[in-house]
């Protein structure tokens, strides 16, 4: 599975930690930027992630910023994808078993390396509940004119 990554300065030491864990676990990352701690604006990196996705050149995302929010709102504006901002890993499975996200955003201010990890792998790890009430809430959320 092949996992876009995309950070600003606030999200860049836990993008680079997150990546390690995800190779050691026999993910294929692709980082899209920023590529030092200098500091960067996150809607260029949280955009160039989610087309990525979107594109279906990776198969998921994972964002980091200060605090996940900057991020997640920046890829949410891609069509076709859906960022959920999680900081534990009860949220971080369910947004993929009930709301099919296909990115998921983190604070780098906010959790630390393990706690991470634990998000990482629950959101990659679970798959959406397919034929049911969530699907159907999905495809309402999907036909949600943005005008
Ligand atoms: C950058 O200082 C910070 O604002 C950014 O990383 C993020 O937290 C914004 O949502």
């Amino acid at each position: 599975m092949k996992i876009a990554l995309g950070s600003d300065h606030g999200g860049f030491d836990l993008k680079n930690l997150v990546r390690q864990h995800l190779e050691e676990r026999g993910f294929t990352c692709v980082d899209y930027g920023s590529y030092d701690s200098a500091r960067a604006e996150y809607p260029v990196y949280g955009e160039k992630a989610a087309r990525a996705v979107a594109a279906g050149e990776c198969d998921l995302g994972l964002l980091f910023c200060g605090t996940g929010c900057g991020i997640s709102l920046s890829a949410n504006r891609v069509k076709g994808i859906r960022c959920c901002n999680c900081s534990e890993p009860v949220t971080a499975r369910l947004c993929r078993e009930h709301n099919n996200c296909n990115m998921l955003a983190m604070g780098g201010r906010i959790v630390g390396a393990e706690l991470a990890f634990a998000i990482a792998d629950s959101f990659l790890d679970a798959r959406f509940i397919t034929g049911g009430r969530h699907e159907q809430r999905v495809n309402m959320i999907e036909a949600i004119d943005r005008n």
